[in-house]
């Protein structure tokens, strides 16, 4: 904090350095706590929220559960008060204390700490020398990609972002579909109908023909599984010559999926899969969990008995001794958690899986592993409806590609602006990306939606396109107004000029809330919150627009110090898009 605000007593769990609310939230709870003793600091900053309806904090009496009439305990506060640089004003309202922070302060404050933390506002120490392992996308090879992967694509890299701006060391983990009897059946198909030209030229697309092809011929003739089985059986034995061809796919697929998460502005650290468990750590799981009396046989396959736990029954094992999904699972966990020691495990898979999750994370405590309860399922809803003006979708490339095909149409609507931006191609695709993942991150994860090309690549409306336009009118500030660049250092500008604008300590106190949506985030794991306060941002910006102008502004230290506002708006805005894993766009 700058020296002029008084100084605060330190409060556990709270770091005016990162987050410049958390000192006015101390400057309230300090007056609380002493006017109402023996309450402590602690839980009074506890009570300290949000106001609604243009109040800037409130507190909400009761919850101290304090003896004495809530008028009464509200006079001892307000008898106390004395305004400062931190509050200006206090107001009763039947249980409530709201309390108006100092304008100049409020600006002064927010905007000097977005300058000063230089692209790390936001950010918090709080995980520091934690390591988390977030495992999501996960498509399967051969399979189609569709809108649940993702969807576990576009939360994971959220989460992913999220965790490392609060410092935890993140590991992302992509666990392929890459393991299976379909493989059996892909190796059978892949002899009758496989074409090393077309694999090369399209893994995703050859294989996943192929799988089309083979499992209509397998309808007919009783044959092929019986093949694919052998197949497969033949691959978990380690057979070289059966494993040979199922490398060479799944390179080639992951090469392909790398170009396209790439596109998404998303990272993997390890591409594992189903493949990479070992068979010692799934023999060890099932003769451990036999030893605990956990196994029943079921005519040769081994089933282990979750009842108790009301989780039904689940096969482990199967009859051929080949491993299966669940127990890939088991081993796979016991695994990283040898290789990383991680303090926490995110698994981002559809709520469709919600009973496997439950059962190979219940079947991991059966089995004492101490971090059974550092893993996490984060679940989402269903997407209905998601086709191509051609058709349905079964490849992660058609998605990008339609979306963005819409959006090039659109622009091209506007002539002079579109000639004005540099790459039309990279321009409309990163708004069409926009679009998608702004859709899928507006309400709650566990939500469905149907998905809506009109809607989601509108430019009306709380859409991906709007959030990028936003962005896009704020950087143009600086192209338009060159003779107010660069910007003295915060010091040399005069924040009294913005004081009476109450667009402007809208803003400013949007801008205040940043670091707690950002916390918010890691706690409840939903994008959610991210894109509300991305457009309540831009909607406070758009009202300022046409009162508190830059260009036209005579008086210079007001257009700096609106410049100042604007610029310190965009970074904020942009910090909180990649959060979402949004790229912001300088011009469209
Ligand atoms: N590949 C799976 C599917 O497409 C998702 C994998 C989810 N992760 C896991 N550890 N089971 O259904």
């Amino acid at each position: 904090m700058a020296s002029s605000l008084p100084s605060l007593p330190p409060v556990a769990g709270t770091d005016p350095s990162s987050s410049v609310f958390d000192a006015f939230r101390i400057s309230i709870a300090k007056r609380v706590a002493e006017a109402l003793h023996p309450l402590t600091i602690e839980q009074a900053y506890a009570g300290v929220d949000f106001g609604k309806k243009g109040e800037d904090f409130t507190v909400a009496l009761p919850r101290f559960r304090l003896p004495g009439k809530v008028d009464e305990l509200a006079k001892r506060v307000i008898d106390q008060f004395q305004a400062d640089d931190f509050v200006a004003s206090i107001k009763h309202d039947k249980a409530f204390l709201h309390f108006q922070l100092n304008t100049t302060s409020l600006i002064r404050e927010t905007l000097n700490q977005i300058h000063r933390l230089d692209g790390q506002y936001g950010c918090n120490a709080s995980g520091s020398g934690k390591k988390v392992v977030i495992e999501y996308s996960s498509p399967n090879i051969a399979k189609s990609f569709h809108v649940g992967h993702l969807r576990s694509t576009i939360i994971g890299a959220f989460l992913a972002n999220v965790y490392k701006a609060c410092s935890w060391e993140v590991i992302s983990a992509n666990y392929l579909g890459d393991w299976g009897t379909q493989f059996g059946l892909i190796a059978v198909g892949y002899e009758k109908y496989g074409s090393q030209e077309e694999l090369k030229s399209d893994a995703i697309k050859h294989l996943f023909d192929i799988y089309v092809k083979i499992n209509k011929d397998a309808e007919t003739d009783p044959e092929v599984k019986v093949e694919a089985a052998k197949f497969f059986r033949r691959m978990e034995d380690g057979d070289e010559s059966a494993l040979k061809n199922w490398r060479e796919w799944r390179e080639l697929s992951v090469k392909k999926y790398e170009a396209e998460y790439d596109r998404l502005n998303v990272h993997f650290d390890v591409y594992t899969g189903e493949s990479k468990v070992g068979q010692k750590s799934i023999d060890d799981a099932i003769k451990r969990l036999d030893e605990m009396g956990l196994i029943e046989d079921h005519e040769g396959a081994k089933l282990i008995n979750l009842e108790k736990h009301k989780l039904g029954k689940a096969v482990v094992r199967k009859k051929d001794g080949t491993s299966i999904y669940l127990t890939r699972d088991i081993g796979g966990a016991v695994e990283r958690y040898e290789k990383y020691k991680f303090d926490k495990m995110i698994y981002v898979i559809s709520s469709q899986q919600d009973l496997h999750v439950s059962q190979f994370f219940k079947v991991l405590e059966l089995m004492e592993f101490p971090w059974a309860k550092d893993l996490v399922h984060i679940n989402y809803g269903l997407v209905q409806g998601m086709s191509t003006r051609k058709g349905t979708v079964v490849f992660l490339n058609q998605i990008i590609k339609e979306a963005t095909t819409v959006m090039h149409e659109q622009m091209q609507k506007n002539e002079e602006k579109y000639n004005a931006v540099e790459d039309p191609e990279k321009t409309s695709e990163e708004l069409g990306i926009t679009g998608i993942k702004i859709q899928d991150m507006t309400a709650k994860r566990i939500n469905n939606y149907t998905f809506n090309w009109d809607r989601m690549l509108s430019f009306e409306g709380d859409t991906g396109p709007y959030l990028q336009y936003a962005h896009v009118r704020l950087a143009s500030i600086g192209r338009k107004n060159p003779h107010l660049l660069p910007l003295p250092p915060p010091s040399e500008i005069n924040i009294e000029t913005l004081t009476t604008s109450t667009h402007a300590r809208e803003i400013a106190f949007l801008l205040g809330t940043y670091p707690d949506v950002v916390k918010t985030a890691l706690k409840t794991h939903e994008p959610s919150g991210v894109v509300t306060f991305a457009f309540r941002l831009s909607h406070a910006i758009s009202s300022a627009w046409e009162t508190v102008i830059v260009k036209g502004e005579e008086d210079i230290e007001k257009a700096k110090a609106r410049m100042w506002l604007y610029e310190s708006a965009r970074d904020v805005l942009a910090a909180s898009m990649r959060l979402l894993s949004i790229r912001p766009l300088e011009r469209m």
